[in-house]
C-alpha cells in the first residue's frame, strides 16, 4: 500500500505573500514546522519541502527546523544548484527529489530531462547518495527518462502526475497508461517508484495501482482542504483515500 508524504510549501506561502518583507515580526505565521507535526500526527509518513533558489515559500530555516522536528521522513525538493546541494549535504534529509527549476513558474512545470544533462546529475546523484540519502529523480512517465533515471543509479523515479491530473476525457485514460507503462518499465529497471503533482481527493485513487508505487506526495489539495475543514481532518481523510485501497 503506497503511503502518504504531504508537501508543506503552500503553508510557508501563506506566510511569505504576508511576512516576506518582515521576518522577524512577532505575529509571523502559519508555521509551516507546526503544520508538519499535525500531519504526521493525521497519519502522514513523510514531508516535503522545496527549498527553491528565489527562497518564495520555504526558507533555509524551515528545513533546519524540519530537520530537527520530522520523526517520520524528511524529502528536501530541490534543483540542481551547487548552493541547494551543498544546503542538503549539510542537513542530510532522508529524501532528496531533484527538480527542474524556472523562476518564472508557479509551481514545478515538467519533469527533469534526464537524458540530456546526464553530466550535471550524475555527480550531483553521486553526491547525495554517498551521504546516504535516497535520491529520487522527478520524471515525466516517459521511457527515455526512466531509462536514463536508471543509468542514473537513482534509487527512486517520482513520476510527474500533472499531465494525468490534469487530463479530461478519453486523455486521462492514455495518461493512466503512460504512468502505468513508465512505473513497470521502473521497476524492471531496479527503480523504486513515488509519484506525485496534481493530485487530489478525486483523481488520487486511479492511481493507487501503479507498479510499485510506494509514495505519493501531495501538497496543493489537502492545503485546500485544510483551510476548510483543518489540516488534521484533510491529511487524515487522504490518508484514508490511500489505504482503502
Ligand atoms: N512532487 C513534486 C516533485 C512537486 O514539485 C510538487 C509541487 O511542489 C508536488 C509533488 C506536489 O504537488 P501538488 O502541490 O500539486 O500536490
Amino acid at each position: 500500500m503506497p503511503s502518504l508524504g504531504v508537501n508543506i510549501d503552500h503553508i510557508a506561502t501563506i506566510r511569505q505573500a504576508r511576512y516576506r518583507e518582515d521576518p522577524e515580526n512577532p505575529n509571523v505565521e502559519p508555521d509551516p514546522v507546526a503544520a508538519a507535526l499535525l500531519a504526521e500526527k493525521a497519519g502522514a509518513k513523510g514531508i516535503t519541502a522545496h527549498l527553491r533558489d528565489d527562497r518564495r515559500h520555504i526558507q533555509d530555516r524551515d528545513i533546519l527546523r524540519l530537520r530537527e522536528s520530522v520523526t517520520t521522513k524528511l524529502n528536501l525538493e530541490m534543483g540542481v544548484t551547487e548552493e541547494i546541494l551543498r544546503v542538503a549535504l549539510e542537513i542530510l534529509p532522508d529524501d532528496v527529489c531533484l527538480v527542474p527549476e524556472n523562476r518564472r513558474e508557479v509551481t514545478t512545470e515538467g519533469g527533469l530531462d534526464c537524458r540530456s544533462n546526464l553530466d550535471v546529475l550524475r555527480p550531483a546523484v553521486a553526491r547525495l547518495r554517498g551521504r546516504g540519502i535516497r535520491v529520487s529523480l522527478f520524471i515525466d512517465p516517459d521511457e527515455e527518462q526512466v531509462e536514463s533515471a536508471a543509468d542514473l543509479d537513482a534509487d527512486f523515479v517520482e513520476l510527474h502526475t500533472g499531465a494525468y491530473a490534469n487530463a479530461a476525457g478519453t486523455d486521462v485514460e492514455r495518461e493512466l497508461q503512460r504512468l502505468q507503462s513508465a512505473a513497470r518499465l521502473a521497476v524492471a529497471r531496479g527503480l523504486r517508484v513515488n509519484a506525485g503533482h496534481g493530485l487530489n481527493y478525486r483523481n488520487t485513487p486511479a492511481i493507487l495501482g501503479l507498479a510499485g508505487l510506494e509514495e505519493l506526495n501531495i501538497g496543493h489539495s489537502i492545503v485546500s482542504r485544510a483551510v476548510i475543514v483543518g489540516l488534521e481532518q484533510a491529511v487524515s481523510e487522504m490518508c484514508g483515500l490511500i489505504e482503502k485501497e
